[in-house]
């Protein structure tokens, strides 16, 4: 089968066509991915009026490149997958609305995809990856480390309580006078710089929990730039570097101890932790994470950097996952700028700038 996927989430517009054999292996046929980093370069962020208003403009042409470049028309699609949340409401309105006209004007159906649940299973369409498997999501705007258990079948094992990952590395850089986005600009100052000039916190490691908290550890980073200020270029390596490392050892720990905690309840010797998200090209991280999985005899796998970011390949697949076991959406189907993908789990009210990250 055919699947046209759109995401249009956040800050990247994207439409991806993604073949899926009845042996149930996916191929990409064509995936295109217009960032709109240039257009909030000046605000330090993801501004969400212009980015609804981005999406609008590039949407139309981009899908339209994405079936050229497939060589597919619509009348081939056997279904039209678009994210209907998480994420900023007036961009996620854009895609399925244009979903929503696309299936009612050429008669397919419609998979209202969870944006979670794309990232959540895009190793099953680069390895091929059987369930159940552990998932550790890092990105802009979520942080969390799930027991992916099947199609549908999420269970949330920790989140973060304030800011996400990829929240924190860019409100670091920030405060810090680097540029937008963070993460590769903390990333690349960090690589001059000295990791154990400054103890920074690792938050929530005492307790047993799989939960993080990143908000205090921005605050210290703070804290030590203004206690040696003016800070030059080799102190601002050095936070970055102390920054990094802080992050990496917390997030290697905590895996760490997920991976124990899911071989101990699935019985699987040797799990697999799969890693997604923008904040999984960050070098250091895959490095504490290997040496995590190793340590913890765990498998890792990380999908190339392009299916870990935002893109329509991964919602495609999440819709031909879900068109292949009948599950498909009404024309009424809503968009949800909030939209666990463990509805079980409590949300965590934490003190990010954005509310609550669950
Ligand atoms: O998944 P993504 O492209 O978009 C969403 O948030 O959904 O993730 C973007 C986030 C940003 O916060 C960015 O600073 C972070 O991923 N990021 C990185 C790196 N590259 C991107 N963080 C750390 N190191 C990197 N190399
Ligand atoms: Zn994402």
């Amino acid at each position: 089968m055919l699947v046209l996927g759109i995401e249009t989430s956040c800050d990247e517009t994207a439409a991806a066509i993604v073949r899926r054999d009845v042996d149930g292996s996916g191929t990409i046929v064509a995936n295109v991915v217009l960032s709109q980093i240039e257009d909030h370069t000046a605000y330090g962020g993801v501004v969400p009026e212009i980015a609804a208003r981005a999406h609008v403009e590039a949407l139309d042409a981009v899908i339209e490149r994405a079936l050229a470049a497939a060589g597919v028309a619509i009348a081939d699609l056997d279904a039209v997958a678009a994210t209907a949340g998480p994420g900023l409401i007036g961009g996620v309105l854009v895609g399925l609305m244009t979903a929503k006209a696309i299936a009612a004007a050429a008669g397919k159906p419609l998979i209202a995809v969870n944006h979670l649940e794309g990232h959540a299973l895009t190793a099953r369409l680069t390895d091929g990856l059987e369930f159940p498997y552990l998932l550790l999501l890092v990105s802009g705007g979520h942080t969390q480390i799930l027991a992916v258990e099947a199609l549908g079948r999420y269970r949330r094992l920790g989140t973060t309580i304030d800011d996400a990952l990829g929240e924190a590395f860019d409100k670091t850089a920030k405060l810090l006078g680097l540029p937008y986005p963070g993460g590769p600009a903390v990333e690349r100052a960090a690589r001059g710089g000295n990791p154990a000039r400054f103890d920074l916190p690792r938050a929530l490691l005492g307790r047993e929990s799989l939960d993080f908290s990143f908000s205090g550890l921005k605050t210290a980073v703070r804290h030590a730039a203004q206690a040696i200020a003016p800070v030059t270029e080799a102190d601002i390596a050095d936070l970055c570097a102390s920054f990094q490392a802080a992050v990496c050892d917390v997030v290697a720990r905590k895996c760490g101890r997920a991976i124990d905690r899911f071989r101990a309840e699935t019985g699987i010797i040797a799990p697999t932790l799969v890693v997604a998200g923008g904040v999984a090209a960050n070098k250091a991280l895959r490095a504490g994470l290997d040496a995590a999985t190793a340590a913890h005899r765990a498998r890792l796998i990380v999908p190339p950097g392009s299916l870990c970011t935002d893109n329509g390949a991964m919602i495609a697949w999440a819709g031909a996952e879900r068109l292949a076991c009948g599950l498909v959406d009404d024309l009424d189907a809503p968009a949800r700028p909030r939209w666990p993908l463990d509805p079980t789990a409590a949300p965590r009210l934490g003190s990010g700038q954005h509310g609550a990250k669950a």
